[in-house]
C-alpha cells in the first residue's frame, strides 16, 4: 500500500497547471448514458475514480475509448474520453463497482430515464458520515419512478415501462433541500433524469455547485432545455432525445485551493494555470482574510490583484500567482454548499490554520462527522479541540513530522499539506485515497521544489 514520505520545511516555487475536474466528470460521464450518440469528453482528470466511472459504463453497455497524454495530445494527467452506448439492455450497477466509489449513483436518474429501468446498488456509509440518497429517490418518485430496494439494490422503474418498451417520467414540481441544505449528485440525478421527462420539472433548492453547471451546459448542447443553472431553482422542459456532444470537462476549484493552501503553508511563491477562479469566491475570501495573496497574471505579464468585484466577471482557466505574508492570522471558517465555503477544502484549510497566529474556529455543515484529520493533525503537535460539528484550532508555532494515517480523499490532502510545512519527516499511509482525486500529487509537489517520495509500505 502506498505511502507519502514528506521531509518538511521546503518552500514551494513554480508553476503548476490545474487539471479538470473529477466531480464535474464523474456526473458528467454519467449522462452519456442519455443518449444513443458518441459523448466526447476532454479534461477529463486521469484518476481512478474516472476508470472506475469507465468499468461502471461498459458493464451497462457503454463502449469507452480512452486516449490518455501518453498520446501527446492532452495535457499530462488529462485524459479524452469517448464514451459511446451499445447496449441499452443492461441496467445493473452492481455493489463491486459501487462500493468503491459513491458517485456511482449518479447512472440512476440517467438509466431511469433512457432505458425506462435501472438495478444500482444502494450506495452505504462512507469515512465522511452516512450520506444517504433519500433525496435522489424522492426526486426520481416525483416524477413517477416506482422504486423499491431489493437485495440492497435500488430498483427503479418508469411509468409505462415494458420489456422493450422505456415509458416515460412525468414532469413536475420538486423540492430538493435536505437538512444539510442543497444535493449535488440529487440534483444532478434528477435534472438528467426530467431533460428527457415528458413536460416541465422545476426543482426548487437545486444545488449551485459549478459541477452541477457544467452538467447543465453539457445537457444543453445534447439538446436539453435548461434554464437557471447555478442558481437554487431550475426550470426543465424535458425532451424526446438527446444527441451526442463534445464537452470539455471545467478546471478542479478543489485542487487548485489545495495547492493554493500549499504554497500559503510553505511561504511559497506559486503561479497556477486553468485556475478556475470564478468558483472560488468564498475559499478566496478566507485565504485573503488569512493573508494569503493571490494575483491573476494578465496576459501582457503584469499581475494584477484580485478583488472580491472581479471575481464574478472571471471565467474559468485564470493564471493566478499565490504568496503569503510570514504571519498567518486566525478566521472563522463554515462549510456550506455552493457558493459558500466548500467542505473538500475543510480538512486543508484546518492544516493552513494549525499555524495561523491565534484561534481559528471551523464548522463543518455538511458533513459534521467530516473530522477523522483531526486525530492524526494532533499527532503532529496541533491544538484542536472539536466540540459537535466545530473545530477550535489554537495555532502552534510548528507542526512536527509523524506517521499519520489518511482516512478520506480531503483528509489525505490536509496531511499532507501539514506534512509540507512541519519540521521532520511525515509519512502518510494509505494515499490510495489522495489518488481518487489528485493526479500524481508527490509528483506536482516534487516539480515545486517538496522533498516528498512515494513509497510501497506494507498495509498498516
Ligand atoms: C458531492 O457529493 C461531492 N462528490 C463530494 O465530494 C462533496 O463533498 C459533496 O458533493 C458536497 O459538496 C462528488 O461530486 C462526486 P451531497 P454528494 O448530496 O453529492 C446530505 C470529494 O471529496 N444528503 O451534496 O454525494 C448529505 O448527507 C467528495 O470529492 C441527504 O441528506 O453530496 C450531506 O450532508 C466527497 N440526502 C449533504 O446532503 C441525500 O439524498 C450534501 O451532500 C443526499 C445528500
Amino acid at each position: 500500500m502506498d505511502a507519502f514520505v514528506i521531509k518538511g520545511g521546503k518552500h514551494l516555487r513554480g508553476r503548476l497547471r490545474v487539471h479538470g475536474a473529477k466531480n464535474a466528470a464523474l456526473p458528467l460521464m454519467a449522462a452519456a448514458l442519455l443518449t444513443d450518440q458518441p459523448v466526447n469528453l476532454s479534461s477529463v482528470p486521469d484518476l481512478a475514480d474516472i476508470r472506475n466511472m469507465i468499468r461502471l459504463l461498459n458493464e451497462l453497455g457503454v463502449d469507452a475509448n480512452v486516449e490518455s497524454a501518453d498520446a501527446g495530445s492532452t495535457q499530462r494527467g488529462e485524459m479524452k474520453v469517448r464514451l459511446h452506448t451499445k447496449d441499452d439492455q443492461k441496467s445493473e450497477a452492481p455493489y463491486d463497482i459501487v462500493r468503491t466509489m459513491r458517485a456511482s449513483i449518479c447512472v440512476l436518474g440517467p438509466m431511469l430515464a433512457k432505458r425506462g429501468f435501472a438495478r444500482v446498488s444502494m450506495p452505504g456509509g462512507c469515512n465522511i458520515g452516512d450520506r444517504p440518497v433519500d433525496l435522489h429517490l424522492q426526486g426520481l418518485r416525483a416524477l413517477g419512478a416506482q422504486i423499491t430496494l431489493d437485495g440492497g439494490y435500488i430498483v427503479a422503474q418508469a411509468p409505462g415501462y415494458e420489456r422493450g418498451k422505456p415509458g416515460r417520467l412525468k414532469g413536475t414540481r420538486i423540492f430538493l433541500g435536505g437538512p444539510f441544505g442543497s444535493t449535488v449528485l440529487g440534483t444532478d440525478n434528477v435534472m438528467c433524469a426530467a431533460a428527457l421527462a415528458e413536460g416541465r420539472t422545476i426543482i426548487e433548492s437545486a444545488a449551485c455547485e459549478p459541477e452541477v453547471v457544467d452538467l447543465a451546459r453539457m445537457l444543453i448542447a445534447m439538446g436539453a432545455h435548461i434554464e437557471g443553472a447555478g442558481s437554487p431553482r431550475l426550470v426543465i422542459d424535458g425532451v424526446e432525445k438527446l444527441h451526442g456532444v463534445e464537452h470539455a470537462i471545467i478546471p478542479d476549484r478543489i485542487e487548485a485551493g489545495t495547492f493554493i493552501m500549499a504554497a500559503a503553508m510553505t511561504n511559497g511563491d506559486v503561479t497556477l494555470e486553468n485556475c478556475p477562479l470564478e468558483a472560488m469566491g468564498a475559499a478566496l475570501d478566507r485565504l485573503h482574510a488569512v493573508g494569503v495573496h493571490t494575483e491573476v497574471v494578465v496576459p501582457d505579464g503584469q499581475p494584477k490583484p484580485v478583488s472580491q468585484g472581479q471575481l464574478s466577471e472571471m471565467c474559468a482557466g485564470h493564471t493566478v500567482r499565490v504568496s503569503s505574508s510570514r504571519r498567518l492570522e486566525p478566521i472563522q471558517v463554515t462549510t456550506q454548499p455552493h457558493p459558500g465555503f466548500p467542505t473538500d477544502l475543510q480538512a486543508q484549510i484546518m492544516a493552513l490554520l494549525c499555524l495561523a497566529d491565534g484561534n481559528s474556529i471551523i464548522t463543518e455543515k455538511i458533513f459534521p462527522d467530516r473530522f477523522l484529520h483531526v486525530a492524526e493533525l494532533l499527532r503532529m503537535g496541533a491544538n484542536l479541540v472539536r466540540s459537535g460539528a466545530s473545530v477550535l484550532v489554537s495555532g502552534v508555532r510548528e507542526l512536527e513530522g509523524a506517521p499519520v494515517m489518511a482516512s478520506d480523499l480531503r483528509a489525505s490532502a490536509g496531511l499532507v499539506l501539514a506534512g509540507l510545512a512541519a519540521s521532520g519527516t511525515t509519512t502518510v499511509n494509505r494515499v490510495y485515497h489522495l489518488d481518487r482525486g489528485y493526479y500524481r500529487m508527490e509528483e506536482t509537489l516534487r516539480e515545486l521544489g517538496a522533498d516528498i517520495e512515494r513509497v510501497d509500505r506494507p498495509a498498516v
